[in-house]
């Protein structure tokens, strides 16, 4: 008996204390929506802002109508502010294929050079290079004999390595110190497209630094193309942004696999600002290359179909009908398309961060509208 008038009052001081904690909870809900409210304002104001810049009846065209959906004019590392205008001042590499060489031998004479390379729009590099970075295109024909010279120019030991060759590499491809030369032979009898790069230690430093480049053996028989190009892919690793310096590798980051630019021949984006081209119903060839010196790159031109995908550089047979092809680092492929419409084609690494760094391009074929012709 004597518990029971108990119950009611301990009762009583729980409901008390609840109803404390449902009056704080309350409170504190109030104050997270009020908090969302005042995020979701910010957000419209924003938005609205967006929308309505490029309203503006003022506001002038983008210099490159491209009208693609791709980010093509994105440049996902750092920039000087008149970006658009050194990409329009930057000469491009020129991915043409070089001619053969006449005659059983093709000479090729290769200086080793440490200097300073543009890599991107007011994006300075110190790349040690086979005379620019990538190395220039060497194009043989299959069962030619390739005579190679190489001129150490710079202040370390370096090397060279061809994919293309069958040859004893402890000898061929030795160090060669600076200030001296070496020459090797070797028969080209493989056909394809194959990467070169310095293979002196640590070879990571060396291609990333810029020792790379690709070697075209024609095969004996292959279908006529219109127009060919090289596309060598790789990217740079820095321990700055190059613009206030020129920057430099950063190690670690090439071990991270973390590049600040990915490019075609060299240079994010340059294909973009200065199109490859064709005219409609031509084919076009791109002999392609991945350097790394660690990444892939997965090929795929947009708004059409490969008509014809030498995989893995196997010049011995193609495939039809492909989309994209990935292309492993030290390896190559060869891709014809045959574009009948006229417009803007981005050729890309389909790995999409790769396209944001640079690793992006333009087929024009014919004149589209809107673009001005190179
Ligand atoms: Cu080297
Ligand atoms: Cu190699």
């Amino acid at each position: 008996m004597n518990a029971e008038p108990i119950k009611p009052s301990r009762y009583q001081s729980d409901s008390g204390a609840l109803a404390k904690v449902a009056a704080l909870l309350l409170g504190l809900l109030v104050a997270v929506l009020m908090l969302f409210v005042v995020l979701m304002w910010v957000d419209a104001r924003t938005e609205q802002k967006a929308v309505a810049s490029p309203a503006a009846p003022s506001a002038p065209a983008p210099a490159h109508a491209h009208n693609t959906a791709l980010p093509i004019e994105s440049f996902a590392g750092v920039v000087p502010a008149n970006a658009q205008e050194l990409a329009a001042a930057h000469k491009p590499y020129d991915a043409t294929l070089p001619p053969l060489q006449a005659g059983d031998v093709a000479k090729i004479r290769m200086v080793m050079k440490d200097q300073t390379l543009e890599i991107a729009p007011g994006v300075k590099y110190n790349v040690w290079s086979f005379d620019t970075a990538p190395g220039p295109v060497v194009h043989v024909r299959q069962g030619q004999t390739v005579e190679f010279t190489l001129v150490n120019g710079g202040k370390i030991p370096h090397s060279m390595d061809f994919h293309a060759a069958r040859i004893a590499p402890n000898k061929a491809f030795r160090d060669v110190m600076p200030g001296e030369s070496f020459t090797f032979r070797f028969k080209a009898n493989d056909p394809g497209v194959f990467m070169y790069h310095c293979g002196t230690k640590p070879v990571l430093a060396h291609i990333a630094n810029g020792m790379y480049g690709a070697i075209v053996v024609s095969p004996t028989d292959m279908p006529a193309a219109d127009n060919e190009y090289v596309l060598v892919a790789s990217e740079w690793y820095m321990n700055g942004d190059g613009i206030t310096e020129p920057a430099s590798l950063d190690m670690a980051k090439a071990h991270r696999m973390e590049p600040d630019w990915t490019t075609f021949n060299g240079y994010a984006n340059q294909y973009v600002t200065h199109p490859l081209t064709a005219k409609p119903g031509e084919t076009t060839r791109f002999w392609v290359v991945a350097a790394g010196p660690t990444l892939d790159t997965n090929f795929h031109v947009v708004g059409t179909v490969f008509n014809r995908a030498w995989v893995n550089g196997d010049m011995s047979r193609f495939q039809r009908g492909v989309q994209t092809v990935g292309v492993p680092a030290g390896g190559g492929a060869v891709f014809d398309v045959k574009i009948d419409d006229e417009g803007l084609y981005p050729f890309v690494s389909h790995a999409f961060a790769h396209v944001d760094l640079g690793q992006v391009g333009l087929l024009k074929v014919g004149d589209p509208e809107g673009t001005m012709s190179h």
